[in-house]
């Protein structure tokens, strides 16, 4: 069953762990759909704890097949302004959980050595080099972008209330903390690079995250959940396990 308007799914499991490994096929079917029309899988990883189970089981092989990781650059929705080696860098994280499959070339951390702002100015530099476009032009179209949501619905660093929110020009912006932790200046994709996407997929575990899922399920207004201001050009899709749907009326198992 889709959600009330355009290519929108919300998806449900029993537990996290089948959300992960649900996930984790849907992203090979969209890699190799990717590499087959366009050479490259672009994929933009979601930080926080929920997606390190989908990128383990990424690492791992699948009856799919494993992924033709020469051919997959790998981007990131957002950052936490720490060193990359600090416990709580999203970067930090998916390379532990993932990146020693990805030739390191094709491997795009969002650099936190220096202000926020010029970190994510930096940032808009390199997707526009990565796929050969003008910052002053359209914004860059990744194959996929995997977000999470947190329990304020915030999604990357879009932060309820936020100044980033109102960013429709910048392709990456930078954001004080939100009310959640860690307590640390943030670097983000902003709604125009997220929703220029071919398609994003959420990941969405546990009872906490009922509340807000529920409401951007149901279109609640942005500055208060952000990432309902998600409505991507492609898929948008909802990978949830039973606690965080509990609340949603439109779900399919
Ligand atoms: C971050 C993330 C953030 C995260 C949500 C959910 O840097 O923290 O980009 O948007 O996806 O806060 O986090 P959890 O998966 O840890 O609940």
């Amino acid at each position: 069953m889709t959600l009330p308007s355009g290519d929108r799914q919300l998806l449900v499991w029993p537990n996290p762990d089948a959300v992960a490994a649900a996930a984790a096929a849907r992203i090979i079917e969209i890699a190799h759909e990717s590499i087959l029309a366009r050479g490259r899988f672009r994929i933009a990883l979601a930080g926080g704890s929920t997606p390190e189970r989908t990128y383990a089981f990424l690492s791992q092989p699948s009856e799919q097949g494993r992924l033709a990781w020469s051919a997959v650059d790998v981007f990131f929705g957002d950052e936490r302004v720490v060193p990359h080696d600090d416990p709580r860098s999203n970067f930090g994280m998916a390379s532990r959980a993932l990146l020693r499959h990805v030739p390191e070339a094709r491997v795009y951390p969002i650099p936190t050595a220096g202000s926020p702002a010029d970190c994510a100015a930096m940032y808009a530099a390199t997707l526009a080099t990565a796929f050969d476009i003008s910052t002053n032009g359209a914004p860059p179209r990744l194959d996929l972008i995997l977000l999470g949501l947190g329990d304020d619905g915030h999604t990357a660093s879009l932060f309820p209330g936020a100044a980033a929110l109102n960013e429709l020009n910048a392709w990456v912006t930078w954001s004080p903390p939100g009310t959640l932790p860690p307590p640390v200046d943030r670097v983000t994709l902003t709604y125009p690079v997220l929703n220029a996407a071919r398609a994003v997929l959420f990941l969405v575990t546990g009872k906490n995250k009922a509340d807000a899922l529920r409401d951007v399920c149901s279109h609640a207004p942005v500055p208060r959940r952000p990432a309902a201001g998600v409505a991507p050009a492609g898929r948008l899709t909802f990978f949830a396990d039973e606690e965080a749907a509990a609340l949603c009326t439109n779900k399919r198992g």
